[in-house]
């Protein structure tokens, strides 16, 4: 849990309301919280969801854990104590990303509940959607995208998730969806499904 080091810090009201905001954009701020294992198709998958909703003018953002980690989060590992620091970062970005009235991906292993509930309790409740990307460590080592699997396996890459570091899935998301069964367009079908289903953008739009 992250220390509060800074005293004499007052919260100021902002005029502007996040209700305010979404008035304007005719949209309401969520998080849609990805998570799996690397290869399992975070990132595909919320480009292709932001996609759709893009298109259906919608204001989007996605934070991706390799591009993060080139800026924000560069100065953090691999080891449990920097990805549960990369993930309470992402999740106070995401945070502010949708007081903006954004619908914000986020695209990270986050391997651990602890760290993901964290980043639920948040938000307010309904607008954190946690979707597994479910895919198993044989297809995502199959597919090795990034050839991170085989560099792992032969130990040049130390506490590489699902080979040696662990992943553990989440026990209730919103939305599970398996890209070893289903294409990229039909998972994105099903997480927009969901946001449609629970009202968090229309149903016609
Ligand atoms: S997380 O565990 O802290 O959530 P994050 O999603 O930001 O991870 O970054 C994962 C990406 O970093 C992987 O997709 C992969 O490209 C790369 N990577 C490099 N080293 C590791 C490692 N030891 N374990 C997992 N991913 C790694």
């Amino acid at each position: 849990m992250a220390q509060q080091k800074a005293t004499n810090i007052t919260w100021h009201e902002a005029a502007v309301t996040a209700e305010d905001r979404e008035r304007l954009l005719n949209q309401k701020g969520c998080v849609i919280w990805f998570t799996g294992l690397s290869g399992s198709g975070k990132s595909t998958l919320a480009n292709a969801v932001e996609q759709v909703l893009h298109q259906q003018n919608h204001h989007t953002y996605v934070l991706d854990g390799d591009n993060v980690r080139h800026g924000l989060n560069k100065n953090l590992g691999f080891s449990p104590e920097d990805r549960e620091e990369n993930i309470r970062r992402i999740g106070e970005v995401a945070k502010l990303f949708a007081d903006a009235g954004t619908i914000v991906m986020t695209a990270f292993i986050s391997p651990y509940h602890a760290d993901r509930d964290q980043a639920r309790e948040l938000m307010a409740e309904g607008r954190f959607v946690e979707v597994f990307v479910d895919c198993s460590l044989e297809v995502c080592e199959e597919r090795d995208t990034k050839g991170l699997y085989k560099k792992a396996r032969a130990g040049e890459i130390k506490e590489f998730t699902g080979i040696s570091a662990p992943y553990e899935p989440p026990l209730d998301p919103e939305v599970t969806v398996n890209t070893v069964e289903f294409s990229v367009e039909e998972c994105a079908q099903a997480v927009i499904a969901f946001l449609v289903k629970v009202g968090l953008v229309p149903a016609d739009s």
